[in-house]
């Protein structure tokens, strides 16, 4: 397990960065889902959610305040970043001004390894290495529940990879004012027995995907007869998911994920119209699953906002998972990730 405390995380000041920082974050990959919005300004979900963050597609991001410049400048592995993607950073780049009461605009660098927008959970990563570095960098000292809080503002799965291993994502309290809402809902560790996991990544697609994840949600909650009692036993499902990781129990948190996976997957099945991500090939994939089963070993699937699958299984059976689902997909490509640590700052701004 990883032993950085994630309370210790960003402390700006005692780092002496302020003005520029480098953070490193990893994407997760969500066991128990977060499918829907309750507030789509804050980004407060309708339902908890739990997941593994990994040891792998790092996104790192530099920001460095530039005092009289009269935009933000994004570029997002080397190119200039437009449209909906520059938006959505400087959106919460202006959060954070407001924050730290800045009037500064910005430059920010930002290196993602992982495919961006096909499920894999790139905007996790980057929203949370773009909360580290840019709250450093304005020279607000704040907490890991206080970053998680904040880059759930950029993308909601982004406040669970402020944590490394395990991290349930609250969805806060659903009475109240705005503000007690918004405080309520952030990620947080949690506690694990030895399990010793590993999540077999089958890419069959790594191509952008079709629907946003924003726009399929939403479309899910506002026409889905299925959404409501997914939603509902989703509450179970996190509740038997926490004692079984507890437990270590990876059969248990296979099954429980699967089904959790599953059933979302249903409800946007259910939309009107229907959103599918699922293609031919991830079915193909899920029948290698069941067949690694009924051969006796522990291996369990999960799907995003995308085709791709993940099969959750002991360590010591990743390279059979691995080899399996290269077979499966001969043209798509397959790698093992194991929990990974929390976002962070790179000592030394990394320079
Ligand atoms: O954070 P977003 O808006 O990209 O939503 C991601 C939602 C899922 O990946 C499908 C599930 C999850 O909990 O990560």
């Amino acid at each position: 397990m990883h032993s950085e405390s994630p309370t210790t995380l960003v402390r700006a000041q005692e780092r002496g960065t302020a003005g520029r920082a480098t953070a490193v974050a990893h994407p997760n990959i969500a066991l128990i889902k977060y499918w829907g919005k309750r507030d789509e300004h804050l980004i407060l979900p309708r339902v908890d959610s739990l997941s593994m963050t990994l040891d792998v597609f790092p996104t790192t991001t530099c920001v460095r305040l530039a005092p009289g410049a009269g935009h933000d400048k994004v570029t997002l592995n080397g190119r200039p970043a437009e449209g909906e993607a520059l938006r959505r950073v400087v959106a919460f780049l202006d959060l954070v001004r407001e924050r730290a009461g800045s009037a500064h605009r910005a430059v920010v660098d930002s290196e993602n390894t992982v495919p961006t927008g096909a499920g894999l959970a790139s905007s996790a990563s980057g929203f949370a290495a773009l909360a580290v570095a840019a709250a450093a960098s304005y020279g607000l000292d704040l907490d890991a529940t206080a970053l998680s809080r904040l880059a759930r503002r950029g993308s909601g799965s982004a406040s669970r990879s402020i944590f490394g291993d395990f991290a349930m994502w609250h969805a806060g309290l659903d009475s109240g004012t705005a503000t007690e809402a918004d405080l309520s809902s952030h990620a947080e560790p949690v506690p694990a027995g030895d399990l010793d996991p590993a999540l077999v990544i089958a890419v069959v697609n790594a191509g952008p995907k079709a629907v946003s994840s924003r726009e399929a949600m939403r479309r899910t909650v506002d026409t889905s007869p299925l959404y409501e009692p997914w939603a509902v036993s989703s509450k179970g499902d996190l509740t038997e998911m926490r004692a079984a990781l507890l437990a270590g129990d990876i059969e248990a948190v296979g099954e429980i994920a699967e089904r959790n996976a599953l059933g979302m997957h249903a409800t946007m099945l259910a939309a009107r119209p229907a959103v599918r991500y699922l293609s031919p090939a991830t079915l193909t994939v899920l029948d290698s699953v069941l067949r690694l089963r009924r051969e006796g070993i522990p291996a369990y699937a999960t799907m995003d906002a995308g085709p791709n699958v993940k099969v959750l299984c002991r360590r010591t059976d990743a390279d059979r998972v691995a080899e399996t689902m290269s077979e499966t997909v001969p043209d798509g490509s397959v790698l093992v990730a194991k929990p990974g640590p929390g976002a962070r700052l790179l000592r030394g701004d990394g320079r």
